[in-house]
Protein backbone atom coordinates (compact mmCIF):
# COMPACT_ATOMS: atom_id res chain seq x y z
CA UNK A 1 0.00 0.00 0.00
CA UNK A 2 1.38 3.39 -0.91
CA UNK A 3 1.14 5.95 1.60
CA UNK A 4 0.61 9.79 0.75
CA UNK A 5 3.05 11.57 2.84
CA UNK A 6 0.45 13.93 4.04
CA UNK A 7 -2.08 11.60 4.60
CA UNK A 8 -0.35 9.10 6.88
CA UNK A 9 -3.28 7.25 8.52
CA UNK A 10 -4.27 4.17 7.20
CA UNK A 11 -7.09 2.37 9.64
CA UNK A 12 -6.09 3.31 13.04
CA UNK A 13 -4.57 6.43 14.44
CA UNK A 14 -1.24 6.04 16.01
CA UNK A 15 -0.41 10.02 16.30
CA UNK A 16 -1.75 13.56 16.74
CA UNK A 17 -1.16 14.30 13.33
CA UNK A 18 -3.29 11.08 12.52
CA UNK A 19 -6.08 12.59 14.50
CA UNK A 20 -5.23 15.84 12.73
CA UNK A 21 -5.84 13.70 9.30
CA UNK A 22 -9.49 12.85 10.96
CA UNK A 23 -10.29 16.11 12.03
CA UNK A 24 -9.69 17.42 8.64
CA UNK A 25 -12.43 14.50 7.40
CA UNK A 26 -14.64 15.27 9.75
CA UNK A 27 -14.89 18.92 10.16
CA UNK A 28 -16.25 21.66 7.71
CA UNK A 29 -13.19 23.23 6.17
CA UNK A 30 -13.60 26.65 7.57
CA UNK A 31 -13.37 25.30 11.53
CA UNK A 32 -10.67 23.03 10.65
CA UNK A 33 -8.64 25.97 9.23
CA UNK A 34 -9.57 27.45 12.29
CA UNK A 35 -7.71 25.07 14.35
CA UNK A 36 -5.11 24.14 12.05
CA UNK A 37 -3.96 27.81 11.00
CA UNK A 38 -1.90 30.50 12.68
CA UNK A 39 -1.14 34.12 11.60
CA UNK A 40 0.14 36.06 8.50
CA UNK A 41 2.90 33.36 6.53
CA UNK A 42 2.17 31.03 10.13
CA UNK A 43 6.07 30.78 9.88
CA UNK A 44 6.33 31.03 13.69
CA UNK A 45 3.07 28.33 13.78
CA UNK A 46 5.67 25.92 12.10
CA UNK A 47 8.60 26.91 13.86
CA UNK A 48 7.72 25.97 16.82
CA UNK A 49 7.46 22.08 15.15
CA UNK A 50 10.53 22.31 13.34
CA UNK A 51 12.55 23.69 16.17
CA UNK A 52 11.01 20.87 18.50
CA UNK A 53 12.01 18.48 15.61
CA UNK A 54 15.74 19.73 15.55
CA UNK A 55 16.29 19.08 19.16
CA UNK A 56 18.15 16.11 19.35
CA UNK A 57 18.14 13.84 22.59
CA UNK A 58 20.68 12.21 24.33
CA UNK A 59 20.58 8.32 24.30
CA UNK A 60 22.00 7.39 27.41
CA UNK A 61 22.14 2.95 28.25
CA UNK A 62 22.76 0.81 31.23
CA UNK A 63 21.31 3.13 33.96
CA UNK A 64 18.03 0.82 35.50
CA UNK A 65 15.36 2.72 34.08
CA UNK A 66 13.35 -0.48 35.56
CA UNK A 67 11.59 2.37 37.21
CA UNK A 68 9.85 4.92 36.19
CA UNK A 69 7.83 8.46 37.40
CA UNK A 70 6.11 10.99 35.29
CA UNK A 71 4.30 12.54 38.34
CA UNK A 72 4.54 15.82 39.28
CA UNK A 73 3.18 18.64 41.42
CA UNK A 74 2.49 21.85 39.53
CA UNK A 75 0.85 24.87 41.63
CA UNK A 76 -0.23 22.81 43.87
CA UNK A 77 -1.93 20.34 42.07
CA UNK A 78 -0.68 16.89 41.22
CA UNK A 79 -0.58 15.57 37.30
CA UNK A 80 -0.36 12.09 36.60
CA UNK A 81 2.29 13.48 34.01
CA UNK A 82 3.62 17.40 32.80
CA UNK A 83 0.89 17.68 30.56
CA UNK A 84 -2.47 19.66 30.46
CA UNK A 85 -5.27 20.74 28.19
CA UNK A 86 -4.22 24.04 27.08
CA UNK A 87 -6.90 26.76 26.78
CA UNK A 88 -8.63 26.24 23.11
CA UNK A 89 -11.52 28.79 22.62
CA UNK A 90 -14.47 27.21 20.39
CA UNK A 91 -14.13 23.85 21.54
CA UNK A 92 -17.75 22.93 21.42
CA UNK A 93 -17.44 23.71 17.39
CA UNK A 94 -15.57 20.54 17.15
CA UNK A 95 -17.72 17.96 18.68
CA UNK A 96 -20.78 17.74 20.88
CA UNK A 97 -19.88 19.32 24.23
CA UNK A 98 -15.82 19.29 23.41
CA UNK A 99 -15.07 21.09 26.54
CA UNK A 100 -16.78 18.50 28.71
CA UNK A 101 -15.55 15.46 26.73
CA UNK A 102 -12.06 16.64 26.89
CA UNK A 103 -12.31 17.35 30.37
CA UNK A 104 -13.26 13.78 31.11
CA UNK A 105 -10.72 12.74 28.95
CA UNK A 106 -7.92 14.82 31.36
CA UNK A 107 -9.49 13.95 34.15
CA UNK A 108 -9.55 10.17 33.83
CA UNK A 109 -5.32 10.60 32.66
CA UNK A 110 -5.00 12.34 36.03
CA UNK A 111 -4.11 15.49 34.26
CA UNK A 112 -5.73 19.25 34.26
CA UNK A 113 -7.68 20.65 31.73
CA UNK A 114 -7.49 24.61 30.96
CA UNK A 115 -11.36 26.29 30.44
CA UNK A 116 -11.01 29.22 27.62
CA UNK A 117 -13.13 32.30 28.26
CA UNK A 118 -14.34 31.74 25.22
CA UNK A 119 -15.03 27.60 25.12
CA UNK A 120 -18.84 26.76 24.45
CA UNK A 121 -19.39 24.90 27.60
CA UNK A 122 -19.50 27.19 30.58
CA UNK A 123 -17.09 26.63 33.03
CA UNK A 124 -19.90 25.44 35.33
CA UNK A 125 -21.09 23.01 32.71
CA UNK A 126 -17.48 21.40 32.38
CA UNK A 127 -16.98 21.33 36.21
CA UNK A 128 -20.91 19.26 36.46
CA UNK A 129 -19.54 17.19 33.96
CA UNK A 130 -16.23 16.35 34.55
CA UNK A 131 -16.62 16.30 38.31
CA UNK A 132 -13.79 18.52 38.61
CA UNK A 133 -12.97 22.40 38.55
CA UNK A 134 -10.74 23.02 35.57
CA UNK A 135 -8.53 25.77 35.46
CA UNK A 136 -9.43 29.34 34.02
CA UNK A 137 -8.31 31.30 31.19
CA UNK A 138 -8.86 34.61 31.03
CA UNK A 139 -8.71 37.62 28.71
CA UNK A 140 -8.21 41.09 30.05
CA UNK A 141 -11.20 42.83 28.79
CA UNK A 142 -12.64 46.40 28.43
CA UNK A 143 -15.46 45.36 30.50
CA UNK A 144 -13.62 44.92 34.10
CA UNK A 145 -16.92 44.40 36.29
CA UNK A 146 -17.54 41.34 33.55
CA UNK A 147 -14.16 39.81 33.81
CA UNK A 148 -14.38 39.98 37.42
CA UNK A 149 -17.39 38.37 37.53
CA UNK A 150 -15.90 35.70 35.05
CA UNK A 151 -13.51 35.48 38.16
CA UNK A 152 -15.98 35.38 40.65
CA UNK A 153 -17.19 32.13 39.07
CA UNK A 154 -13.98 30.40 38.72
CA UNK A 155 -13.88 30.50 42.25
CA UNK A 156 -17.45 29.74 42.93
CA UNK A 157 -16.84 26.41 40.95
CA UNK A 158 -13.46 25.85 42.82
CA UNK A 159 -11.01 26.19 39.49
CA UNK A 160 -7.57 26.04 41.32
CA UNK A 161 -5.51 27.73 38.84
CA UNK A 162 -6.33 31.14 36.77
CA UNK A 163 -4.24 31.61 33.62
CA UNK A 164 -4.00 35.21 32.44
CA UNK A 165 -3.17 35.03 29.10
CA UNK A 166 -1.45 38.26 27.69
CA UNK A 167 -0.24 37.76 24.42
CA UNK A 168 -3.27 39.41 22.84
CA UNK A 169 -3.12 43.26 23.24
CA UNK A 170 -4.63 43.13 19.66
CA UNK A 171 -5.36 39.78 17.20
CA UNK A 172 -3.08 38.81 14.96
CA UNK A 173 -4.08 38.43 11.45
CA UNK A 174 -5.65 35.08 10.54
CA UNK A 175 -5.52 34.68 6.79
CA UNK A 176 -6.72 31.48 6.54
CA UNK A 177 -10.09 32.45 8.41
CA UNK A 178 -10.49 35.64 5.77
CA UNK A 179 -10.21 33.03 2.79
CA UNK A 180 -12.81 31.40 4.33
CA UNK A 181 -14.79 33.95 4.63
CA UNK A 182 -15.25 33.58 8.69
CA UNK A 183 -14.51 37.10 9.56
CA UNK A 184 -14.42 40.42 8.06
CA UNK A 185 -16.80 41.26 5.50
CA UNK A 186 -17.19 39.13 3.16
CA UNK A 187 -18.76 39.24 -0.45
CA UNK A 188 -22.23 37.26 -0.69
CA UNK A 189 -20.72 34.70 -3.11
CA UNK A 190 -18.12 33.65 -0.41
CA UNK A 191 -20.85 33.69 2.44
CA UNK A 192 -23.01 31.62 -0.10
CA UNK A 193 -19.91 29.20 -0.32
CA UNK A 194 -19.11 29.13 3.30
CA UNK A 195 -22.13 28.13 3.94
CA UNK A 196 -22.20 24.82 1.66
CA UNK A 197 -19.10 24.06 3.31
CA UNK A 198 -21.21 23.54 6.84
CA UNK A 199 -24.01 21.44 4.15
CA UNK A 200 -21.20 19.41 2.90
CA UNK A 201 -20.62 18.17 6.43
CA UNK A 202 -23.88 16.98 7.44
CA UNK A 203 -22.67 14.49 9.82
CA UNK A 204 -20.96 17.43 11.62
CA UNK A 205 -24.10 19.36 11.76
CA UNK A 206 -26.39 16.40 13.06
CA UNK A 207 -23.82 15.90 15.99
CA UNK A 208 -22.60 19.32 16.51
CA UNK A 209 -24.47 21.99 14.94
CA UNK A 210 -28.03 20.41 16.09
CA UNK A 211 -27.27 17.89 18.41
CA UNK A 212 -27.19 19.46 21.74
CA UNK A 213 -27.62 22.34 23.82
CA UNK A 214 -26.91 26.11 21.71
CA UNK A 215 -23.40 26.50 20.26
CA UNK A 216 -23.01 30.14 22.20
CA UNK A 217 -19.95 31.03 24.46
CA UNK A 218 -21.00 29.78 28.02
CA UNK A 219 -19.00 32.07 29.93
CA UNK A 220 -20.06 35.23 27.85
CA UNK A 221 -23.78 34.29 27.04
CA UNK A 222 -24.20 38.08 28.44
CA UNK A 223 -21.87 39.29 26.60
CA UNK A 224 -21.96 37.81 23.45
CA UNK A 225 -25.74 36.05 22.80
CA UNK A 226 -25.53 35.01 19.51
CA UNK A 227 -23.36 31.70 18.06
CA UNK A 228 -19.94 31.09 19.24
CA UNK A 229 -18.38 31.17 15.67
CA UNK A 230 -14.97 32.43 14.96
CA UNK A 231 -16.84 35.68 13.29
CA UNK A 232 -18.53 36.65 16.51
CA UNK A 233 -14.98 35.58 18.49
CA UNK A 234 -13.09 38.25 16.44
CA UNK A 235 -15.95 40.78 16.64
CA UNK A 236 -15.81 40.21 20.46
CA UNK A 237 -12.08 40.47 20.73
CA UNK A 238 -12.08 43.76 18.54
CA UNK A 239 -14.47 45.39 20.76
CA UNK A 240 -13.53 44.12 24.13
CA UNK A 241 -9.67 43.70 23.57
CA UNK A 242 -7.81 45.84 25.77
CA UNK A 243 -4.64 47.30 24.53
CA UNK A 244 -4.11 49.87 27.36
CA UNK A 245 -3.38 46.69 29.92
CA UNK A 246 0.10 46.82 31.87
CA UNK A 247 1.93 44.64 34.12
CA UNK A 248 -0.06 47.13 36.82
CA UNK A 249 -3.17 45.90 36.13
CA UNK A 250 -1.93 42.57 37.88
CA UNK A 251 -2.18 43.93 41.03
CA UNK A 252 -6.63 44.31 40.04
CA UNK A 253 -6.69 40.72 38.65
CA UNK A 254 -4.92 39.92 42.22
CA UNK A 255 -7.96 41.92 44.35
CA UNK A 256 -10.11 39.29 42.35
CA UNK A 257 -8.15 36.20 42.36
CA UNK A 258 -6.59 35.06 45.53
CA UNK A 259 -5.64 31.80 44.31
CA UNK A 260 -2.83 30.76 42.09
CA UNK A 261 -2.27 32.99 38.97
CA UNK A 262 0.15 32.10 36.07
CA UNK A 263 0.15 34.79 32.85
CA UNK A 264 0.57 32.84 29.46
CA UNK A 265 1.96 34.60 26.55
CA UNK A 266 5.49 34.78 27.66
CA UNK A 267 8.57 34.61 25.39
CA UNK A 268 11.24 37.20 26.73
CA UNK A 269 12.79 36.68 29.96
CA UNK A 270 12.39 40.87 30.55
CA UNK A 271 8.71 40.22 30.44
CA UNK A 272 9.44 36.75 32.83
CA UNK A 273 11.24 39.08 35.24
CA UNK A 274 8.51 41.68 35.24
CA UNK A 275 6.14 38.61 35.65
CA UNK A 276 8.08 37.86 38.41
CA UNK A 277 8.35 41.46 40.16
CA UNK A 278 4.27 41.49 39.46
CA UNK A 279 3.71 38.43 42.19
CA UNK A 280 2.38 36.10 39.74
CA UNK A 281 2.88 32.40 40.39
CA UNK A 282 4.15 30.88 37.39
CA UNK A 283 4.21 31.58 33.59
CA UNK A 284 3.29 29.70 30.23
CA UNK A 285 6.38 30.81 27.56
CA UNK A 286 3.51 30.59 24.18
CA UNK A 287 3.74 32.02 21.71
CA UNK A 288 -0.57 31.04 20.96
CA UNK A 289 0.75 28.56 19.02
CA UNK A 290 2.06 30.81 16.29
CA UNK A 291 -1.78 32.41 16.29
CA UNK A 292 -0.43 35.71 17.20
CA UNK A 293 2.68 38.01 16.25
CA UNK A 294 4.38 35.93 13.77
CA UNK A 295 8.32 35.93 12.99
CA UNK A 296 8.65 35.70 16.57
CA UNK A 297 10.42 32.71 18.08
CA UNK A 298 9.56 29.31 18.49
CA UNK A 299 8.63 28.48 22.14
CA UNK A 300 11.30 25.76 21.58
CA UNK A 301 14.14 28.65 20.77
CA UNK A 302 12.74 31.51 23.88
CA UNK A 303 11.81 28.97 26.78
CA UNK A 304 15.80 28.16 27.81
CA UNK A 305 17.12 31.94 28.37
CA UNK A 306 13.40 32.42 30.47
CA UNK A 307 13.89 29.12 32.34
CA UNK A 308 17.08 30.58 33.45
CA UNK A 309 16.01 33.89 34.33
CA UNK A 310 13.00 32.88 36.52
CA UNK A 311 13.19 29.02 36.46
CA UNK A 312 13.96 28.73 40.03
CA UNK A 313 11.40 31.38 41.56
CA UNK A 314 8.37 30.65 38.95
CA UNK A 315 7.06 27.80 37.83
CA UNK A 316 7.80 27.55 34.25
CA UNK A 317 4.88 25.79 31.61
CA UNK A 318 5.57 25.75 28.08
CA UNK A 319 3.23 25.20 24.83
CA UNK A 320 3.86 25.26 21.00
CA UNK A 321 4.14 22.34 18.85
CA UNK A 322 3.78 19.57 21.18
CA UNK A 323 2.89 16.69 18.64
CA UNK A 324 4.39 13.51 20.87
CA UNK A 325 5.53 12.51 24.30
CA UNK A 326 9.01 12.87 22.81
CA UNK A 327 8.53 16.64 22.59
CA UNK A 328 7.00 17.13 25.84
CA UNK A 329 10.72 15.53 26.98
CA UNK A 330 12.56 18.28 24.87
CA UNK A 331 10.88 20.85 26.56
CA UNK A 332 10.94 19.47 29.97
CA UNK A 333 14.36 19.38 29.34
CA UNK A 334 14.73 22.73 27.83
CA UNK A 335 13.27 24.42 31.37
CA UNK A 336 9.26 23.66 31.84
CA UNK A 337 8.26 21.62 34.31
CA UNK A 338 4.78 20.99 32.24
CA UNK A 339 3.24 21.56 28.92
CA UNK A 340 0.24 22.35 27.42
CA UNK A 341 -1.24 21.26 23.84
CA UNK A 342 -3.53 23.52 22.00
CA UNK A 343 -4.15 21.55 18.56
CA UNK A 344 -3.31 18.67 19.24
CA UNK A 345 -6.39 18.35 22.11
CA UNK A 346 -8.81 19.93 19.63
CA UNK A 347 -7.83 17.56 16.60
CA UNK A 348 -8.80 14.27 18.72
CA UNK A 349 -11.90 15.80 19.98
CA UNK A 350 -13.04 16.68 16.54
CA UNK A 351 -11.90 13.28 16.03
CA UNK A 352 -13.66 10.83 18.25
CA UNK A 353 -14.48 12.98 21.27
CA UNK A 354 -13.83 11.72 25.00
CA UNK A 355 -12.14 8.36 23.80
CA UNK A 356 -10.16 9.61 21.48
CA UNK A 357 -8.60 12.54 23.83
CA UNK A 358 -8.01 9.82 25.98
CA UNK A 359 -6.52 7.44 23.72
CA UNK A 360 -4.23 10.36 22.30
CA UNK A 361 -3.48 11.07 26.04
CA UNK A 362 -2.21 7.18 26.59
CA UNK A 363 -0.67 7.39 23.22
CA UNK A 364 1.86 10.59 24.71
CA UNK A 365 2.67 8.71 28.14
CA UNK A 366 3.70 6.39 26.68
CA UNK A 367 6.05 7.95 24.24
CA UNK A 368 7.26 10.07 28.12
CA UNK A 369 7.59 6.96 29.14
CA UNK A 370 10.02 5.31 26.18
CA UNK A 371 11.75 8.57 25.92
CA UNK A 372 12.29 8.91 29.70
CA UNK A 373 13.49 5.03 29.73
CA UNK A 374 16.19 5.54 26.87
CA UNK A 375 17.72 8.86 27.70
CA UNK A 376 18.22 7.26 31.35
CA UNK A 377 16.08 8.85 33.63
CA UNK A 378 13.86 7.26 36.33
CA UNK A 379 11.63 10.56 36.62
CA UNK A 380 11.04 13.75 34.69
CA UNK A 381 12.40 15.76 37.39
CA UNK A 382 15.64 15.25 36.60
CA UNK A 383 15.16 16.11 32.54
CA UNK A 384 17.48 19.07 31.99
CA UNK A 385 19.48 20.35 28.80
CA UNK A 386 22.29 17.07 29.72
CA UNK A 387 19.50 14.94 28.61
CA UNK A 388 20.29 16.96 24.88
CA UNK A 389 22.65 16.45 22.43
CA UNK A 390 24.96 19.17 23.12
CA UNK A 391 22.10 20.80 25.45
CA UNK A 392 20.25 22.16 22.79
CA UNK A 393 23.42 23.64 20.94
CA UNK A 394 23.18 22.01 17.76
CA UNK A 395 19.64 24.09 17.06
CA UNK A 396 21.20 27.33 18.29
CA UNK A 397 19.42 26.88 21.46
CA UNK A 398 22.92 27.36 23.71
CA UNK A 399 23.29 30.55 23.03
CA UNK A 400 19.85 31.81 23.94
C1 LIG B 1 -8.12 26.69 17.89
C2 LIG B 1 -7.32 27.35 18.97
C3 LIG B 1 -7.95 28.19 19.86
C4 LIG B 1 -7.20 28.78 20.90
N1 LIG B 1 -7.86 29.53 21.84
C5 LIG B 1 -7.16 30.04 22.88
C6 LIG B 1 -7.84 30.73 23.92
O1 LIG B 1 -9.05 30.87 23.91
N2 LIG B 1 -7.09 31.23 24.92
C7 LIG B 1 -5.73 31.09 24.98
O2 LIG B 1 -5.09 31.56 25.93
N3 LIG B 1 -5.07 30.41 24.02
C8 LIG B 1 -5.76 29.88 22.99
N4 LIG B 1 -5.09 29.17 22.02
C9 LIG B 1 -3.64 28.95 22.14
C10 LIG B 1 -3.35 27.65 22.90
O3 LIG B 1 -3.74 27.73 24.25
C11 LIG B 1 -1.86 27.30 22.84
O4 LIG B 1 -1.10 28.39 23.30
C12 LIG B 1 -1.38 26.87 21.47
O5 LIG B 1 -2.40 26.22 20.76
C13 LIG B 1 -0.17 25.95 21.61
O6 LIG B 1 0.31 25.56 20.35
P1 LIG B 1 -0.08 24.14 19.67
O7 LIG B 1 -1.46 24.30 19.15
O8 LIG B 1 0.93 24.00 18.60
O9 LIG B 1 0.01 23.09 20.74
C14 LIG B 1 -5.81 28.56 20.98
C15 LIG B 1 -5.19 27.73 20.06
C16 LIG B 1 -5.93 27.12 19.07
C17 LIG B 1 -5.22 26.19 18.11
Amino acid sequence: MRLAPDRPMRLAPATVLDYRELARRRLPRQLFDYIDGGAYAESTMRANVADLERVRLRQRVLRDVSVRRTEVEILGQRLSMPLLLGPVGLGGMFARRAEVQAALAARDAGIAFVESTVSICSIEEVARGAGVAPWFQLYVIRDRRYAESLMARAREVGAPVLVLTIDMAVPGARHRDTRNAVVGSPPLRARLLRGLDLLAHPRWIREVGLGGRPLTFGNLEAAVPGAGTPAAFREWVDSQFDPSVTWDDIAWVREHWPGRLIVKGVLDPEDARRALQAGVDGLVVSNHGGRQLDAVPSTASALPAIAEAVGDQLEVLADGGVRSGLDVVKLLALGARAVLLGRAWAWAVAAGGRAAVGDMLARLRSDLDVALALTGHGTVATLDRAALVGAGADVGLAAS
